[in-house]
Parts: C-alpha cells; structure tokens; sequence
C-alpha cells in the first residue's frame, strides 16, 4: 500500500469510529494536513450528521466549508466530543510531535477542549522516542533571534521556517536535534521561553486514541 492509501484507510476508520461514538447532532474538532483531509473528505458524505465543526486552520476551514458543513468559532463551541487529526510523529506513549503544517497552535488549543483526540497516523509516523523530526515551535516574530538562543541553549538547532507565516500572523522555528526522552517537561519547558506560543510537543494532552494504518490494516492503540 501507498502512503497515500494508508491515509485514506485510516481516514475512513476515523469516520467509521465517529460515527459509531459521537452523538448525532454534534460539533467535531478537525485537524491540519494530507491525511486530516482525507478525514475531511471521507466525513462529507456524513455531513448531515453533524451540527458542524471546529477547523484547527483557515486551511481546514476552507475545506470543510466547500463541502458544505458549517464551521463554528471555538468561542461559540462549549463541548467538541472528539478531535481528529494527523501527526508527524506519534509514540507508544501517544505524544506526538506535530505542527510541520504549521498549524500547532490552533491543533493544540482545539485539542484541549476535545473530550477525546484521535491521532490518524500512517505507520512510518510511530516512532520509540521523538524528536528525528524537527520540533515545530510557533514564534511572535520579535522574539524570533532570542528565541533561537534559548532553544540552542537547550541543545537544540533552531531553523526559521522561510517565507511562512501562521493563521496567526507569527513565525516557525523547527528545532533540529532534540532528543525527546521527557516530551511532558520539555513540552513545558520550551513553552516557558518568552516570545514563544507554543511548541509542537502535545504530551500534556496527548492522543486518547491512535488509528495507525499498516499493510496489515488500521491499528487501534490505546
Ligand atoms: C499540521 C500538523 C499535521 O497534523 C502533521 O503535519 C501531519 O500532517 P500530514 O497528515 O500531512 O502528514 O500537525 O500542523
């Protein structure tokens, strides 16, 4: 099987779990990426079924909105039952390295108010330890050089992501090698740095569940 197709089936199980554990009637957090919108695209034609949904970015949005469902601000939204998103990196642990879209902020703040955050993920995502991929952390532009510092400070090898910008005006600086034996104290750690919005570490709110497509099929992982 493709990358490709491994996204698709992992998508369609999402949907199916959806749709076999959320209440009809709902509002559903939806994430940033390829396989978030396979997600996207395989839920359409479920669309009725849902109240609406909570887009994790303009991208998001933009895509959920062209298949008709009504996206909602998060500020009018008191109870997102489940949030489905990718990753770039997921442990046994379920933390996750995400944010290489560039939209770990808002992923990060839509996670937290979801009951319940399902990581769709095609296999080469699972890894023992993160941090082979660089960690994405979002950045007030002014802070952008002192930020760099701090994270060098910590043994990391900060690179301005070039010519992006966030949903949220602001920078990415993708930290090369880290190696994340602690992602719940580094998480905390990184996001102390003044300048910083957040890093792309989710192990203080990490996934509850992980579909993993692999050529045997989709992988449950508690
Ligand atoms: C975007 C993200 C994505 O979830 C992550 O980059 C995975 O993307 P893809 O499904 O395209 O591999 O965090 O900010």
């Amino acid at each position: 099987m493709t990358q490709n197709e491994l996204k698709q089936a992992v998508a369609q199980a999402a949907v199916e779990y959806v749709i076999e554990q959320v209440p009809e009637g709902s509002i559903i957090g939806v994430g940033t990426g390829s396989t978030a919108n396979c997600f996207i695209d395989a839920l359409a034609r479920h669309r009725t079924r849902f109240r609406g949904a909570v887009a994790s970015s303009e991208a998001t949005h933009k895509r959920l909105a062209g298949h008709g469902f009504t996206v909602f601000d998060l500020n009018d939204v008191d109870r997102i039952p489940v949030y489905v998103d990718g990753a770039d990196e997921i442990d046994g642990s379920l933390n996750m390295i995400k944010g290489g879209g560039g939209a770990l902020t808002r992923e990060k703040i839509v996670a937290a108010v979801a009951d319940c955050f399902i990581c769709i993920a095609d296999g080469s995502k699972l890894v023992q330890t993160l941090g082979k991929f660089p960690l994405p952390v979002e950045v007030i532009p002014m802070a952008r050089a002192y930020v760099a510092r701090q994270l060098a400070a910590l043994g990391g090898e900060p690179v301005w992501r070039q010519g992006f910008v966030t949903d949220n005006g602001n920078v990415i600086l993708d930290v090369k090698g880290l190696h994340i034996s602690d992602p719940k104290t580094l998480e905390a750690q990184i996001n102390q740095i003044t300048g910083i919005v957040t890093n792309g570490l989710f192990a203080q709110r990490p996934a509850n569940l992980l579909l993993l497509g692999t050529e045997n099929g989709v992988e449950r992982r508690r």
